[in-house]
């Protein structure tokens, strides 16, 4: 499986990239470095630099990567900083998270138009909701 790992060079994310890779994963990491390291993204990883604050980037690069799942760590993890600085948390984990999964579900929407998945019929409610992907062979499976 192709899997695109936001956080891929920080501690958690680091870990699970590894992980991923050994279990026989492709992996794309996106990290903006800003608390992570280079050295710690696994050399058989690809690896962007960019923030998910910048939207045009994480879209284009989720689209581009055509990955199968995402897994988010890219987030800041302070929690005594998270009391005393709300504000910078609210920003960086909740609404640059929801830059990702606008990335997410344009990339499931440009596929399933462009026939790579699905039959072209796609279901998306709220960000809430769970997106529902109807194929011929896959019938309802939630992503
Ligand atoms: N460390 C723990 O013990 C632990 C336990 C449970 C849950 N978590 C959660 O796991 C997540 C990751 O925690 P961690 O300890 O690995 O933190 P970390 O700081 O080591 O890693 C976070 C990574 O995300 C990157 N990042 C942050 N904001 C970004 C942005 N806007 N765009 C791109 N990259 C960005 C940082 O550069 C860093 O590499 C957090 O949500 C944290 O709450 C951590």
């Amino acid at each position: 499986m192709k899997v695109f790992v936001t956080g891929g060079a920080g501690y958690i994310g680091s870990i699970c990239v590894e992980e991923l890779l050994n279990a026989g994963h492709q992996v794309t990491v996106f990290d903006n470095l800003s608390e992570g390291h280079r050295v710690a993204v696994d050399e058989r990883a690809q690896f962007i630099e960019g923030c998910l604050s910048d939207r045009e980037t994480i879209i284009n690069a989720v689209a581009a990567d055509q990955s199968e799942a995402v897994m988010h760590f890219a987030a800041f993890a302070q929690v005594g900083e998270s009391m005393t600085d709300p504000s910078k948390y609210f920003r960086n984990n909740v609404a640059n998270a929801i830059n990702l999964l606008d990335a997410a579900v344009e990339a499931i929407q440009k596929a399933a138009h462009t026939g790579r998945i699905g039959d072209g019929k796609i279901f998306i409610s709220t960000i809430d909701d769970a997106i529902r992907i109807r194929t011929g062979e896959r019938g309802g499976e939630a992503i």
